[in-house]
C-alpha cells in the first residue's frame, strides 16, 4: 500500500467505521453488529451490518463489504485515493507527505490532467459537429434518426477530417503531446517522433464513467468502411474491462434491471424509443469486473445481443459470467439477425417490451441452442439433441429439471417419464462428458467450492474471536487447512502483535476485501471457539480421506493394473477407511 501503516492506522482510528456510516444510513444494535437498511442497494428489510470490533461492514443483499474506506468509494464513487483523502478531509488530517505519497500525488496529477484532455476533446467534437464542417455527421445522424435531444443526451460529436485539429486545437490549450498520447486521442507514428488525431471524420460517442467523467471515446465511420469503430484503447483513466457504455445514465440504486446489448448504438437506439435501461460491452467479451459493476446496481439482466452467430455465442460466454456473480439471466432473443437498435426501430418500444417478456431463462436459453440447426423430424438428430438436452437437464436442481423436462418433452415428443430416465443415466452416459457438459458441470464444483469456504471461513471467524482458536489453528497443518489464498495470508497477518483487521483489510484488492468481510455473515454464530476449529479441522481431514478414497476406488478399476498395484492400492484404501473411522 501506497499510504504508510502509521498514518493509515490513525486514519481508521479517527474515522470510526459507526460514526461514519450512521451519517448515511439509521443503524440499529442487534447481537455483537449493527444494523441497517444498504444504502448502496435499495431494499425494504436490512440486511447491511457493521462490525464494529473489525470496523468492517457487510451487505448480505448486494455482498458489498470491506473497511470504511471501502465504503465511502462505493457511495461517494471514488477511487481509492481519493476516499482517503476524502475521510483525512473529514478528520482534518493532511495527506501524509512520503516519498510514497509524491510519487502518488503525481500520478493522480497526471490522470488528473488526461481527464481534462479528454473532456476538453469531448468538447470540442460537440463544437465540431455543429460547426459548419460537421455538415455530414449531421446527414448521417439525421439519416439514423438521431434527434437533437438524444444528441446532447449522449454527447455525440464529429471528428474533423484532417490529421491534426485536435492536437492543434489542445496544444493551444496547453496540453503536452505525451499527455495527449496518453489519453489515447493522439496515435504516434511508427518513428515515435511525431503523433496525429486518432479520429478523424467520425461520429464521436464519448465513454463516460459512472463518476460522469469522460473516459474515452468510440468513433463510427460515417460509412460502410473499415474498421467500422475504433475505440479508445486502455489508458490510465480508462479500461474497458471496468466499464459498460450507457451505466452513467443508470440511477445508482439497485432497481428493477438492465439490458445487455452489444454496441452505442443499440443503447442509443433503445433509449431513444423509451428503453432507458440499456448498456453495452461494446463488442468485447463481458468481464468478471462488469457483472460486479452491474451487481451493484441490479440483481437482473436481460441479455439482448445481436441475433446473429457471434452475438448468440457471446450470449453464452456472457451469461455464464453473469450468473457466476449471482445476477438472474434472462436472454432476449432478436428475430432475423436484427440488433436491438434495428429491432425497436421496426417494432417499437412495444415489441421490445413484448419480446423482453418472453425471454428466455437460461437454462432454456442453453436447450434453445443446442438445439439450433437440429432436424427434429430426423429421428437420429432429434434422438441425440434429446439425449443431450437430458445431460444438461440432469445437472440441474431437481425443482429446475421438472421443468426444463417438460419443456424438452413438448419440443422433442418424447414423454416426460423417459427424458428423466434418460437424465438420470445421464451421469455415466458418454454424453454426459461431451461438449455440453462443460457448463452443467460447473455447478457441483461451485457447491464444492462454497462448502470449503464457509469451513475455511468458519476458522477464520474462530480464530479472529478467541486467541485460543488462533493459537490451535496456527499449530496446525495451516495449509492444509486454510487453503484459500485470501484467508491464508490474513491468517498469517493474524499472527503478528500489531494486527488491525482494518488497516489489513484497507490494503487489499476489492475482491479479498469483500471476501474477508463476508467473515460477518458468521458473526455472533460461533458461541465456543475453540471447539469449532477442533471441529471443522476434523470435518476437513474427514473430507479429504474422503475425496482420497473415491480417486482411489476409481484408480482400482483401471483394467492395466498389475496385482502388486492392486494389492498397494487396496492397502492404501484401508488406511483411508481407517482414518475416516
Ligand atoms: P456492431 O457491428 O453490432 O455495431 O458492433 P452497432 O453498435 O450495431 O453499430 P451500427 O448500428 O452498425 O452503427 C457492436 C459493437 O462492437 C464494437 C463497437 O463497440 C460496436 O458498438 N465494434 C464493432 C468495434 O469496436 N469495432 C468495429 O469495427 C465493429
Ligand atoms: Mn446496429
Amino acid at each position: 500500500m501506497a499510504f504508510p501503516t502509521a498514518w493509515m492506522d490513525e486514519l481508521l482510528a479517527k474515522n470510526e467505521i459507526v460514526s461514519v456510516l450512521s451519517s448515511y444510513m439509521e443503524l440499529k444494535p442487534k447481537g455483537r453488529k449493527l444494523w441497517g437498511l444498504c444504502p448502496l442497494h435499495g431494499e425494504k428489510t436490512a440486511s447491511f451490518s457493521i462490525s464494529p470490533d473489525k470496523q468492517l461492514f457487510y451487505c448480505f443483499g448486494c455482498h458489498a463489504g470491506g473497511t470504511v474506506i471501502q465504503f465511502i468509494m462505493d457511495i461517494e464513487r471514488l477511487p481509492f485515493v481519493e476516499a482517503v483523502q476524502f475521510l483525512a478531509n473529514r478528520v482534518g488530517m493532511e495527506m501524509p507527505r512520503e516519498v510514497n505519497d509524491d510519487a502518488l500525488r503525481k500520478q493522480r496529477a497526471y490522470r488528473e490532467r488526461l481527464y481534462e484532455a479528454v473532456k476538453e476533446a469531448a468538447r470540442y467534437y460537440c463544437e465540431q459537429f455543429i460547426a459548419p464542417e460537421g455538415k455530414v455527421a449531421r446527414d448521417y445522424a439525421a439519416r439514423r434518426g438521431l434527434q437533437k435531444e438524444i444528441i446532447l443526451r449522449f454527447g455525440i460529436g464529429y471528428a474533423p477530417n484532417e490529421w491534426d485539429r485536435l492536437k492543434v486545437h489542445l496544444t493551444q490549450k496547453g496540453f503536452s503531446e505525451k499527455e495527449l498520447v496518453d489519453a489515447g486521442l493522439l496515435v504516434q507514428n511508427a518513428d515515435k517522433n511525431s503523433s496525429y488525431d486518432a479520429y478523424r471524420n467520425r461520429l464521436i460517442f464519448p465513454i463516460i464513467g459512472t463518476n460522469g467523467r469522460v473516459l474515452g471515446f468510440g468513433a463510427r465511420v460515417l460509412d460502410d468502411s473499415k474498421p467500422k469503430y475504433i475505440n479508445t484503447g486502455d489508458t490510465p483513466i480508462y479500461n474497458k474491462r471496468n466499464n459498460l457504455y450507457g451505466l452513467n445514465l443508470q440511477k445508482n440504486i439497485k432497481q428493477g434491471d438492465l439490458v445487455m446489448v452489444e454496441g452505442y448504438m443499440d443503447v442509443i437506439g433503445l433509449y431513444k424509443a423509451g428503453v432507458e435501461n440499456a448498456v453495452a460491452s461494446l463488442g468485447t467479451a463481458l468481464t468478471q469486473q462488469q457483472a460486479r459493476l452491474i451487481k451493484r446496481y441490479v440483481e437482473t439482466v436481460y441479455i439482448a445481443y445481436d441475433g446473429d452467430a457471434a452475438g448468440q455465442s457471446a450470449t453464452i460466454r456472457g451469461m455464464e459470467i453473469l450468473k457466476n456473480e449471482g445476477l438472474n439471466v434472462h436472454v432476449i432473443a432478436f428475430p432475423d439477425n436484427l440488433d436491438p437498435d434495428e429491432y425497436v426501430q421496426i417494432y417499437g418500444r412495444d415489441g421490445f417490451d413484448r419480446l423482453k417478456q418472453s425471454a428466455l431463462t437460461l437454462n432454456a436459453f442453453k436447450l434453445e441452442s443446442m438445439a439450433a440447426g437440429v432436424n427434429m423430424d430426423s429421428e437420429n438428430e432429434r434422438e441425440n439433441y434429446a439425449k443431450q438436452a437430458c445431460a444438461y437437464i440432469a445437472t440441474l436442481q431437481p425443482v429446475e429439471q421438472e421443468r426444463y423436462y417438460n419443456l424438452l418433452a413438448k419440443k422433442t415428443g418424447y414423454d416426460v417419464q423417459s427424458l428423466k430416465r434418460q437424465g438420470g443415466r445421464g451421469g455415466s452416459s458418454q454424453l454426459s462428458t461431451s461438449r455440453l457438459s462443460r457448463g452443467g458441470i460447473r455447478r457441483k464444483t461451485d457447491e464444492e467450492e462454497t462448502a470449503r469456504e464457509l469451513l475455511e471461513r468458519s476458522l477464520i471467524g474462530a480464530a479472529l474471536q478467541n486467541k485460543g482458536a488462533l493459537q490451535l489453528l496456527q499449530e496446525s497443518d495451516t495449509k492444509k487447512y486454510i487453503s484459500i489464498d485470501t484467508y491464508a495470508s490474513l491468517l498469517d497477518a493474524m499472527g503478528k502483535s500489531d494486527f488491525s483487521m482494518a488497516s489489513y483489510v484497507a490494503g487489499l484488492e476489492q475482491k479479498d476485501a469483500e471476501r474477508i468481510s463476508s467473515i460477518l455473515k458468521d458473526e455472533g454464530v460461533q458461541t465456543d471457539p475453540i471447539r469449532t476449529v477442533k471441529e471443522v479441522i476434523g470435518r476437513i481431514d474427514r473430507l479429504s480421506n474422503e475425496e482420497r478414497l473415491a480417486s482411489l476406488q476409481e484408480k482400482l478399476k483401471e483394467p492395466q493394473l498389475s496385482a502388486a498395484e492392486k494389492a498397494d492400492i487396496l492397502k492404501e484404501i484401508q488406511l483411508c477407511i481407517r482414518a475416516i473411522k
